[in-house]
């Protein structure tokens, strides 16, 4: 094994043993919440009926906790992540509320999607595995995944979810207000991307499957 190889095999052995000692969800319990309450608007499997809310189903538990984590005011603090509908959903959650829930929505299959546009779909794909050198845009793939599955425990699933949202989301990074993403990696990305870069990149990952 090279250095450089032994390097980022202890990495990522540091990384699963980070996740390894939170403790684990317990999706029986995190069911009653997603049915009593998430349901009308990600759907009780997460599959969500209408593209303004996104799916959680499939979506790396460590992931979602780390959202609905994100979507809590600390005492007179500013969320993380801002956003009303969502604040006012996890106030009153414990953190043994969100991560039964998070692994609860894990254990679901993700419904399909379909890329729309047969006219940008090439494009979407291209940036998707390749990025585009040119203006610095680094491969989607490269951290989310060639199939678009995610890696845990830090880089969400992104297949099959309403383009409308993963343009909304984009457009959030790149004009900064989402800015949860750890190192700004997410806002350095989308800073470089066009409307067409990312309109044509959601539709394809809308696809990916
Ligand atoms: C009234 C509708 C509504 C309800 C009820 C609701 N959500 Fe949401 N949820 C939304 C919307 C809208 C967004 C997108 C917010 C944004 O842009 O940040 C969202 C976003 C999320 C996200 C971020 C997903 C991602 O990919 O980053 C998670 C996780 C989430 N919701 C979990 C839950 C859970 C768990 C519950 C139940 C405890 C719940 N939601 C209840 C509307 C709702
Ligand atoms: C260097 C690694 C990296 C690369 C490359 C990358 N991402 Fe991300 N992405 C992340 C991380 C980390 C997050 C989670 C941020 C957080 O914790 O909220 C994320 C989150 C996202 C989200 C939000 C998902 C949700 O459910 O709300 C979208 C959409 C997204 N990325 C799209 C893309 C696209 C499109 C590309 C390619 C143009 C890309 N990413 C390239 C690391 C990356």
């Amino acid at each position: 094994m090279t250095r450089a190889l032994l390097a980022s095999a202890l990495c990522l052995h540091a990384v699963a043993l980070a996740a390894a000692e939170l403790p684990r969800g317990d999706a029986e319990k995190g069911k009653t919440i997603a049915t009593q309450v998430c349901a009308p608007c990600h759907g009780a499997d997460g599959n969500s009926p209408t593209p303004a809310n996104p799916k959680l189903g499939g979506q790396i538990s460590e992931y979602t906790y780390k959202q609905l984590a994100n979507y809590k005011a600390a005492q007179g603090a500013k969320p993380e992540r801002e956003n009303p509908v969502m604040g006012a959903m996890v106030a009153g959650l414990s953190a043994a509320d969100m991560r039964n829930v998070a692994a609860y929505f894990a254990t679901q299959k993700p419904s399909q999607g379909s890329a729309k546009n047969k006219e940008t779909v090439f494009f979407g794909r291209k940036l998707y595995r390749g990025g585009d050198a040119a203006k610095g845009v680094p491969a989607c793939a490269a951290c989310h995944g060639p199939d678009g599955s995610g890696i845990p425990v830090q880089y969400p699933r992104l297949a099959g979810q309403y383009a409308e949202y993963t343009e909304a989301q984009l457009k959030a990074f790149r004009d900064g207000t989402r800015a949860n993403d750890a190192n700004r990696m997410m806002r350095a990305i989308a800073a470089r991307m066009s409307d067409k870069d990312i309109a044509s990149v959601s539709d394809y990952i809308a696809g990916l499957r």
